[in-house]
C-alpha cells in the first residue's frame, strides 16, 4: 500500500471528518477515487446491506408559484404547460405501485401553497391508503410549508418530507434564488427543522457543480447534513436548462463528466461520513451518465426512484434538459431499474418500505 491508500483508508474509520478530510475525499480521481469507493461500498455493505429500495415517483403537478433560477417549470417560465394529475390518476399510479410490491412512493411537486391545494394533498393521501389497505409509506416533496400544513399532511398519514436545501451556503442560496423576499434560507432552514419536530423521517440534498459553487461549499454541505442529522439524502448534478436565468453561467460549469465525478464522490463521502442513511442513485445522475445510477449504487446508495407518472406529463416535468425515462411507461422503467439494479450486484427491496436505519436508530 502506498502512502495515499493507506491515507483514504483512515478515513474509512475515523470517527469525526473534518471539512478539510472531506475536501481531500472530494478531489479525489483516477485510481485514489477508486480506493474510495471500495471503502464507501464496503460501509454500505456493513450498514446498510446491498439491497435497493424503489420509491415510485409521481410527479404530481409542474404549477409553482417560485422562480428558482436554474429550474425548467419555475412560475418566469411562459412555455411551460401547466398541468396537475387527477386524483384517479394518482390513485392509479399508486396502485401500479402497490401491485408490483414497491414500499413506497414520492408525491412531487412545484410548491403551492392555498387552502385548497393544501387540503386536497390531505385528502389524496388518505385516499392512497384506502386503496392499498395502509400498506405504503408516502413521502411528500411538495416544498415550503407551514408547519401547520405539514402536521396535517402528517396527520392524514404522509411518513417522510424531501426538501432539498440546495445548498447549505447562505451566500451560495442566494446567488440561485431572486432576492423578492419568496426565497429565503431562513424559511428554507425552518421548513426543514418543522419537519424534523413533527417526526418526519427528513430527507435534504443539493445540487451539484453548480456554478459558483466550490469544493468547500460541498464539503460545507456534508458536514451540513451530518450537523442536521438527516435520515435520508438525495443529491445530483445540476443540469443547465436553456430558457432559465442560471444558463447565462454555463461557461463557469465544470465539464459533465467533473460533474458526474464530484457527485460520485459526494455519494461515496456521505455513505463514509453518515453510514446508515437513506441515499437515492438520482436521476439526473443518468444524464451525465448513460449507467449513472448504477455506479451510484455500487458505490454508496440505496434508493432508487423509477417513475411512475403518467407519460402524457412527462415533458412537461423538465426541471433540466435531457431527463431520461420522458417515453418510458411505467411498466418499461421497472424492466429497466430492475436489469440495472441486478447487474450492480444489489438485490431490490421488494415488499419493503425500507425506512432508513438511521431514523429507527436515532429514536
Ligand atoms: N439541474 C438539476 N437539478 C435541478 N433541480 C431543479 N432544477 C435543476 C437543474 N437545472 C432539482 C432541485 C429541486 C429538485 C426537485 O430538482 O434540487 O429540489
Ligand atoms: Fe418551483 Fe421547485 Fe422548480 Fe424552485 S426548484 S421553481 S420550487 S419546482
Ligand atoms: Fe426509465 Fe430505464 S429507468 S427507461
Amino acid at each position: 500500500m502506498n502512502n495515499q491508500t493507506n491515507q483514504i483508508a483512515f478515513l474509512g474509520i475515523k470517527e469525526d471528518l473534518t471539512l478539510s478530510d472531506l475536501r481531500y475525499m472530494l478531489s479525489l480521481r483516477g485510481e485514489d477515487q477508486s480506493e474510495l469507493f471500495k471503502i464507501s461500498s464496503s460501509v454500505k455493505e456493513k450498514f446498510v446491506g446491498n439491497i435497493v429500495y424503489f420509491r415510485g415517483l409521481i410527479e404530481y403537478s409542474n404549477r409553482c408559484h417560485k422562480n428558482c433560477f436554474y429550474c425548467g417549470v419555475r412560475s418566469g417560465m411562459r412555455a411551460v404547460n401547466r398541468y396537475q394529475m387527477t386524483d384517479e390518476e394518482v390513485i392509479e399510479a399508486a396502485l401500479f405501485a402497490f401491485d408490483h410490491n414497491y414500499g413506497s412512493i414520492v408525491i412531487q411537486a412545484g410548491e403551492r401553497d392555498s387552502k385548497l391545494y393544501t387540503q386536497r394533498i390531505s385528502q389524496l393521501i388518505s385516499k392512497i391508503h384506502q386503496k392499498t389497505n395502509n400498506q405504503m409509506h408516502i413521502t411528500l416533496s411538495l416544498g415550503e410549508q407551514s408547519p401547520d400544513t405539514y402536521r396535517a399532511w402528517k396527520e392524514s398519514g404522509a411518513h417522510r418530507y424531501l426538501l432539498r436545501i440546495e445548498s447549505s451556503s447562505e451566500e451560495l442560496y442566494k446567488k440561485l434564488h431572486p432576492q423578492d423576499g419568496k426565497h429565503l434560507y431562513s424559511a428554507r432552514m425552518n421548513s426543514i427543522n418543522a419537519l424534523k419536530k413533527l417526526d418526519y423521517q427528513v430527507g435534504t440534498g443539493v445540487m451539484i457543480g453548480l456554478p459558483f459553487q466550490t469544493i468547500d461549499h460541498l464539503a460545507g454541505d456534508l458536514l451540513f447534513f451530518k450537523q442536521l442529522d438527516i435520515d435520508m439524502n438525495g443529491m445530483g448534478p445540476y443540469i443547465e436548462h436553456e430558457g432559465t436565468p442560471l444558463f447565462k453561467y454555463r461557461d463557469l460549469l465544470a465539464s459533465r463528466e467533473e460533474r458526474f465525478n464530484l457527485t460520485l464522490n459526494m455519494v461515496a463521502s456521505l455513505r463514509i461520513l453518515m453510514k446508515d442513511v437513506n441515499i437515492a442513485a438520482t436521476t439526473a445522475m443518468q444524464t451525465l451518465d448513460p449507467q449513472g445510477r448504477e455506479k451510484a449504487i455500487k458505490i454508496g446508495a440505496n434508493v432508487i426512484m423509477p417513475n411512475i407518472t403518467p407519460v402524457k406529463y412527462r415533458k412537461d416535468y423538465l426541471l433540466y434538459q435531457d431527463k431520461p425515462c420522458i417515453d418510458e411507461e411505467a411498466a418499461e422503467c421497472l424492466g429497466c431499474l430492475e436489469r440495472r439494479i441486478r447487474s450492480t450486484g444489489n438485490e431490490i427491496g421488494y415488499g419493503e418500505w425500507g425506512d432508513p436505519m438511521h431514523y429507527r436508530r436515532r429514536r
